[in-house]
């Protein structure tokens, strides 16, 4: 069973939600500090408040139709399917969405959620720079001010979306301690944030961190599913066997893995990086 607003295209399985503590069986799990602790209360308060508005509702629609372009098509690609030999296999183009990926989906939720909170900037890390770009892109729409924490490793690597960060008015704050990646990345963000709790939203940028986030961006993201499952059935008339996603942090996989849970007799697959 789905729950909450399916209908818009939304909707988290029960078995995917977490406990009162935020965990999922052994993971998982709500931060410790008091300060950001109170933080989390903060957002997971207004997390839960905004899904069931609909003003909230209606302007996520507004937006995903006409300035993200959903719903994003799938895709039959028929020179892969005969490449391979053997599974008919379809795209979900979230790469046609706007900023080039599924990131936006759950920018534009959090970025809503700043503004409702009341603050005036959004804080985030980003790794290869799509989070980062998604969520400058969605600052820049709603007026917000945006601190992007990179890796100097990743700054060299990922330099045209570093660019398109700077050129949509985002501050980029480049972080050299340790392997100068993506852990330590969030490690500088999530000092500035706190620093900056009265103003600033931490805005994560996959299916991780403590509560409410795990489960804010999987909401978010759960439309990809919604819309698979239902453009399959349209396109094919039946369910797929499988549906596959890639790992990073697990947003999109989990997004659209969210359409298919009742769906036992659809093998949920998940591929990440050996
Ligand atoms: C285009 C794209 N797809 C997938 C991912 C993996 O992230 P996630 O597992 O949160 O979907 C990333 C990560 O930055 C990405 O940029």
């Amino acid at each position: 069973m789905t729950t909450q607003n399916t209908t818009t295209g939304y909707g988290l399985h029960q078995s995917i939600l977490p406990n009162d503590d935020g965990l999922y069986g052994e993971f998982g799990g709500k931060i410790g500090h008091p300060e950001l602790a109170k933080a989390m209360a903060e957002i997971e308060v207004g997390f839960r408040e905004i899904i069931k508005n609909d003003d909230f509702i209606a302007e996520m629609k507004r937006l995903r139709e006409t300035y993200v372009g959903r719903p994003s098509p799938i895709y039959h690609a028929q020179r892969l399917t005969k490449h391979c030999g053997g599974a008919q296999i379809y795209f979900k183009r979230e790469d046609l969405n706007h900023t080039g990926a599924h990131k936006i989906n759950h920018c534009l939720g959090e970025v809503l959620l700043a503004k409702k909170l009341g603050k005036t900037k959004v804080i985030a890390e980003t790794g290869a720079g799509q989070h980062g770009v998604a969520l400058a892109t969605a600052a820049a729409l709603m007026g917000m001010e945006c601190e992007i924490h990179m890796g100097v490793v990743d700054i060299k690597k990922e330099h045209p979306n570093v660019s398109r960060m700077k050129i949509l008015g985002a501050n980029i704050v480049p972080v050299s301690r340790g392997a100068g990646t993506l852990k330590e990345a969030v490690d500088s963000a999530f000092e500035t944030y706190l620093n900056e709790l009265d103003t600033s939203m931490f805005a994560i940028g996959s299916a991780l961190g403590p509560a409410p986030y795990p489960e804010m961006v999987s909401y978010f993201q759960s439309v990809v599913g919604h819309e698979a499952r239902s453009q399959f059935l349209t396109t094919t008339g039946k369910l797929p066997n499988k549906v596959v996603a890639c790992i990073g942090g697990g947003s999109n996989a989990i997004g659209m893995f969210s359409g298919f849970f009742d769906d036992k007799n659809v093998e949920k697959r998940r591929g990440t990086r050996r």
